[in-house]
């Protein structure tokens, strides 16, 4: 199997990537939220302010809230753009966007009919759903760009991701890396076979026809092992180049701390 790293390509590159680190520090110094565990950090939260700084979208529908770190970071990385936050349970929230219109019903569930440019608009989702699905959904409602938070390798996670598919992995709830006692109890109430999606290559051979552009943002720095405690090397990880190897300034050390977090961060844009 030709393991898929990339298709097509982003407007930006490098170098521009890192020349614009010290502007999200400055940024990223004023977050509300100093502990956002369970959400996103430094590596991710990176990511997607420069991409979405980048794609500079009129709308972005946001699913996944959690305490509101994301939206905050959505808020101030494109104060013009309108914000649609979802999570089914909003009452997590320690921020709260006046710039944000908030649901707390499932995307799919949603009439998005009154977004018109849909092409103008950015599908930010860390909800840990199935992103294959997302992908269709969201593409029948004519929506084109994403970002996917959780992209999750072969595995590990705790949902079906782009990157499991183009690994031809399949997903199985039951299997998966976390054996924490919370995960455990969450996997014995599961509806399990429901949510198992077989190895298979008719995924990505879809993903293949249907994406005009697939791209892992890469991670600032990579730790020697994940967050699951094995060895993050190219065999049994494959990753994009890691921006840095060692931490050239004080001002890296964040990212070197919390490498680890790095999920395989994701855009997407469908033809
Ligand atoms: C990892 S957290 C999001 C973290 C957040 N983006 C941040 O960086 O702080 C995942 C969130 O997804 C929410 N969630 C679970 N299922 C969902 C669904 N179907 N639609 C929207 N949100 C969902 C959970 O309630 C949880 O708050």
């Amino acid at each position: 199997m030709q393991e898929i790293r990339q298709i097509g390509n982003v407007p930006w590159d490098t170098a521009r990537i890192k020349e614009s680190i010290p502007e999200f520090l400055d940024l990223y110094s004023r977050r509300p939220l100093k502990d956002n565990e369970g959400g996103m950090l430094s590596p991710h939260m990176f990511a997607a302010w420069f991409m979405l700084k980048n794609l500079n979208p009129e709308n972005v529908i946001e699913s996944g809230v959690w305490k509101g770190q994301g939206t905050w970071l959505i808020e101030n990385t494109l104060p013009g753009s309108r914000i649609f936050s979802i999570d089914i349970n909003l009452g997590m929230r320690k921020y709260i966007s006046p710039q944000a219109r908030y649901f707390s019903r499932d995307f799919s569930s949603i009439d998005w009919d009154f977004i018109k440019d849909k092409n103008n608009t950015v599908l930010f989702f860390d909800d840990h759903q199935n992103a294959f699905e997302r992908l269709r959904q969201a593409g029948e409602m004519g929506f084109k760009k994403f970002i996917f938070e959780d992209n999750y390798p072969e595995g590990q996670g705790d949902c079906y991701s782009l990157k499991k598919a183009f690994q031809h992995s399949g997903f199985d709830p039951g299997q998966q890396g976390s054996h924490s006692i919370k995960s455990i109890f969450k996997n014995l109430l599961t509806p399990r076979r429901k949510h198992i999606i077989a190895p298979n290559s008719s995924d990505a051979a879809h993903l293949e026809n249907v994406l005009e552009v697939y791209y892992e943002f890469p991670p600032v720095f990579r730790s020697k092992n994940t967050r699951w405690g094995d060895e993050w090397n190219e065999g049994n990880y494959p990753t994009p180049e890691a921006l840095y190897r060692e931490a050239e300034n004080a001002s890296l050390q964040l990212f070197q701390q919390e490498a680890a977090y790095y999920t395989w961060i994701c855009f997407a844009k469908l033809k």
